[in-house]
């Protein structure tokens, strides 16, 4: 019996080990075949995730089947591998670090470590944990209260050092304990130059107007003024514990077991400017929903200090050249109102506003071009907004052999 286990057990490790040494045979015997192939794969199976979320899963099994296939035939260790494909190499380990359980922040380093060397940048400030302030934020119907105790609060603090709050509806997503749940209050809590104080960008989710089960996510974005115009921008996501006793405790997300995510997919910029549902920002509140969105263009170009260089995901929207624009959208097409619009990297890119490449979202691109805000200062019709977004779109992922889009040309760029 034992024999006949170990002769099984033993038939299939050498299946296996065969099935390896047949893939990398191939890898090696045709590695542009094996790379171009793997690049369409993965380049398509990550425009079905930024269509759709069902699809991540598939994205995130192509995506392991080439680091296993790159671990296993040992081509990140082979020197002409490697300088044939850098981009490749790096890109798909990059990619690979969200895929991690103990990464699923996506940062060079384990979440846990984030945490601990970045605590004292994305604290909730103490005065924002009275116990009357957290129950009042945390509903709708007192938010009134909520507000007159931060005003209270800014009596007594200087000029600089005001609180600037208002509430309002995203139209972009719920909170991570609640798909459903729209609504915020924003805090932006001055930091101090001279004690190395960040400002920090405190935001609550608030439960709806007659719901029950009370909304429990306190996201936390900090700005640590760097060098040369850059800052680097911290996350921290909290939850709050509604006890029996009716005492409301803040502690972190992922500390409590409730996971993480990928900030920067959609902070690309850091901290993001507010966009709020039309209509949800209260006349007298305007004032501060115009201060913050001034207040973030000061921050400068994020970074995100040693945790992610996020040159390594590549080039991002509408970074294709002239030729390649007219070789695909048509001759003459720079002389389109589409063409004229196509210039998001003029803005969005590493030195100035952040980069839009995968992976990013969705909703955030189509929102901000569709509902009007992007490309910045352009008046144009809705159609027009369509056309723009679907052709980023395109010249991005496109994977066509002769005609490849942004994405797939970098990757397999050759080294100059
Ligand atoms: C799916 C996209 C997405 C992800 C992932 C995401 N955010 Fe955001 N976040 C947004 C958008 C969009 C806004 C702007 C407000 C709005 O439209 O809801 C925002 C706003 C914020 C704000 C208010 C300050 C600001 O930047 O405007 C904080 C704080 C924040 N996010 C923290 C986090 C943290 C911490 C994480 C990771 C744990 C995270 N976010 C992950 C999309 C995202
Ligand atoms: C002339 C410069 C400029 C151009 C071109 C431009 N943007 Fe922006 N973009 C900005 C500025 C400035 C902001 C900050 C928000 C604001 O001030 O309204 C911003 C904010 C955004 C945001 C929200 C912040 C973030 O990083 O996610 C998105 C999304 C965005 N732009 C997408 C685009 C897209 C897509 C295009 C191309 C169709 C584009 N932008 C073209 C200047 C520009």
């Amino acid at each position: 019996m034992c024999l006949r286990t170990g002769i099984i057990i033993c038939l299939l490790l050498t299946a296996a080990t065969a099935a390896r040494a047949a893939t990398c045979t191939e890898v090696n015997a045709r590695p542009d075949a094996w790379v171009t192939g793997r690049v369409d794969a993965l380049i398509l199976a990550a425009r079905r995730a930024f269509e759709d979320e069902k699809a991540e899963p598939a994205y995130e099994k192509v995506l392991s089947g080439i680091a296993t296939t790159i671990r296993q035939c040992k081509v990140d260790e082979d020197v002409v591998f490697v300088s044939r494909y850098p981009q490749f190499v790096q890109y798909v380990a990059t990619l690979s670090l969200g895929s991690r359980p103990d990464h699923e922040l996506g940062f060079e380093v384990p979440d846990k470590q984030y945490f601990t060397e970045t605590a004292q940048f994305v604290q909730v400030p103490d005065f924002l944990l009275d116990q009357g302030f957290l129950r009042s934020v945390s509903r709708y119907e007192t938010l009134p209260r909520a507000k007159a105790f931060l005003r209270q609060l800014n009596l007594s603090r200087k000029p600089g050092e005001q609180l600037i709050f208002f509430s309002y509806e995203s139209r972009h997503l719920g909170t991570p304990d609640n798909d459903n749940s729209f609504r915020r209050l924003l805090i932006v809590v001055p930091g101090d130059a001279e004690k190395d104080l960040p400002d920090k960008w405190v935001q609550f989710g608030v439960t709806d107007p007659g719901m029950r089960a009370r909304v429990r996510n306190v996201s936390v974005v900090t700005a640590v003024p760097g060098p040369e115009g850059t800052s680097n921008v911290y996350f921290k996501d909290f939850f709050r514990t509604y006890r029996r006793d009716g005492l409301i405790t803040l502690k972190g997300r992922w500390e409590l077991g409730f996971g993480d995510d990928k900030c920067v997919q959609c902070h690309k910029s850091g901290i993001l400017p507010i966009f709020p549902e039309n209509g949800s920002v209260a006349v007298e509140e305007r004032p501060a929903l115009l201060a913050v969105n001034e207040r973030f263009l000061t921050y400068g170009s994020a970074r995100f200090d040693k945790y992610l260089d996020e040159r390594k995901y590549g080039p991002g929207l509408s970074s294709a050249s002239e030729a390649d624009r007219n070789r695909r959208f048509g001759a003459g097409f720079e002389k389109t109102v589409a063409g004229r619009a196509m210039t998001c990297s003029g803005c969005h890119h590493y030195n100035r506003l952040g980069t839009f490449n995968w992976p990013m979202d969705q909703v955030l691109l189509s929102s901000f071009i569709k509902g009007g805000k992007m490309p910045y200062g352009l008046k144009l019709q809705p159609a027009e907004r369509n056309e723009v977004y679907d052709k980023l779109i395109q010249e991005y992922f496109a994977v066509s052999a002769s005609n490849p889009g942004i994405l797939k040309s970098w990757l397999l760029a050759q080294q100059r």
